[in-house]
């Protein structure tokens, strides 16, 4: 990349274009963050100086390299400082409208050559492209929170988006150290698709009454190696994010009952159970709660992982049957994106194809909903003996 490649554009300045940002930065790039509130910037540069603090504390980074990581942020309330920069990532509220709007005007700062990425979870990528006179440019890169952190970027090229482009874009991102996948622009991409009934099949056993939450939580941790329930998980995204999420996904898919929402999670929601951000959820978060106990019944628990664990399987297999992505970066973006303890089609083969189909074709049986219909692909790896893998 040419010598404007070093500069880098960060558009919203709340939890992941902060994120995003500090990435970059720590990369060595010359990074402008903008944002129209002028608060939302005093707080990411104030919380950049304390995660800063707290890794050199820690040692894992030298005093020197946190002032040339803050040096290298420069904050503004204007996007005309976007000129010179190679790459811009928007990280903005998640609406259609409004991030139509900021590309377009984006468009009319920047250089031809400049790639605008968006960062979006739910949107599509193809319509915020089309805002855009030079679609062919833009593309999404998708970041899990928090950036820093997370070793995960989803790449998601649009109808439009050129082959330099996408070339160029997994160039940079695996440059800053990040594993990506390529997801095809659909709902979810990846992870936001194929972990839907981690959630949704969970909150379908309990209000089935076939077992209480902590016992969920039990029986995916102890018994399937998830590092946390989907009870805790859910309370810990905040059940009103998790909930809009499976709501869109839904939508999107034309109303596909596998991803229908759930009751629970709507009251959990309405009523301000959002989780452990408002002290309550599934579990009480206060100082004298009461824990939780689980049942502790292992045949209860292989039954519960069983079925969502199937579940899991069908849809990274349906995943695949679509195109969605390639075997490889399906199970990479589970275990790289959330911390799955196995890939899901590698689970697959280990399992066995044959029984996974027999689960899937069991509850198929029981509930005759649609929501259970076992993938084509699933179906075909077991009528030819295949595995999707070796
Ligand atoms: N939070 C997550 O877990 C997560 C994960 C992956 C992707 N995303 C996506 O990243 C994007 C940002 O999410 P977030 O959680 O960081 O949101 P956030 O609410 O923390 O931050 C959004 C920021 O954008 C600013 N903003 C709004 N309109 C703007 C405009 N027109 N121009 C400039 N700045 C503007 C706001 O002032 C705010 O500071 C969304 O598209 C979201 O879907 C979020």
């Amino acid at each position: 990349m040419n010598e404007i490649s070093e500069k880098i554009g960060v558009i919203g300045a709340g939890a992941m274009g902060s994120g995003i940002a500090q990435v970059a930065a720590q990369q060595g790039h010359q990074v402008i963050l903008s944002d129209t509130s002028q608060g939302a910037l005093d707080v990411s540069r104030t919380k950049l100086k304390k995660v800063l603090a707290r890794l050199v504390e820690k040692g894992k980074i030298s005093p020197e390299k946190s002032d040339s990581i803050s040096s290298n942020i420069s904050y503004t309330l204007s996007m005309s400082d976007f000129k010179e920069c190679a790459f811009v990532i928007e990280a903005i509220v998640e609406r259609l409208d409004v991030k139509k709007v900021v590309f377009k005007e984006l468009e009319t700062i920047v250089s031809t050559e400049t790639i605008l990425a968006t960062n979006t979870s739910s949107l599509s990528v193809a319509s915020i492209a089309a805002a855009c006179e030079h679609s062919e440019r833009v593309i999404g890169v998708h970041f899990f929170n928090p950036a820093p952190l997370m070793p995960l970027v989803e790449i998601v090229p649009s109808v439009q988006t050129s082959k330099a482009v996408l070339q160029k874009s997994i160039e940079l991102v695996s440059s800053w150290k990040k594993t990506t996948v390529l997801a095809k622009d659909t709902p979810g991409f990846i992870v936001n698709r194929v972990a839907r009934p981690f959630y949704g099949e969970a909150l379908r056993i309990y209000e089935e009454g076939i077992a209480d939450f902590a016992t969920i939580d039990w029986a995916m941790k102890e018994m399937g190696g998830f590092r946390m329930g989907p009870f805790e998980l859910m309370d810990f995204i905040g059940n009103d994010i998790n909930y809009a999420v499976t709501e869109s996904v839904f939508t999107s898919f034309y109303f596909d009952p596998r991803y229908k929402p759930s009751f629970t999670q709507k009251r959990h929601s309405e009523a301000g159970w959002l989780g452990r951000k408002s002290g309550r959820g599934y579990y009480d978060y206060s100082e004298d709660a009461q824990p939780k106990l689980a049942s502790q019944d292992k045949d209860l628990g292989q039954q519960i992982l069983w079925r969502v664990l199937v579940m899991l399987i069908n849809e990274a297999a349906d995943a695949l049957f679509w195109n969605i992505a390639s075997a490889e970066d399906i199970d990479l973006a589970m275990t790289k994106g959330v911390n799955y303890p196995k890939g899901l089609l590698q689970w697959a083969d280990d399992i066995g194809i044959d029984l996974c189909v027999e689960e899937m074709d069991r509850l198929y049986d029981l509930y005759h909903e649609d929501r259970y219909r076992c993938s084509p692909l699933l179906r075909r790896k077991k009528s030819e003996g295949s595995a999707f893998f070796s």
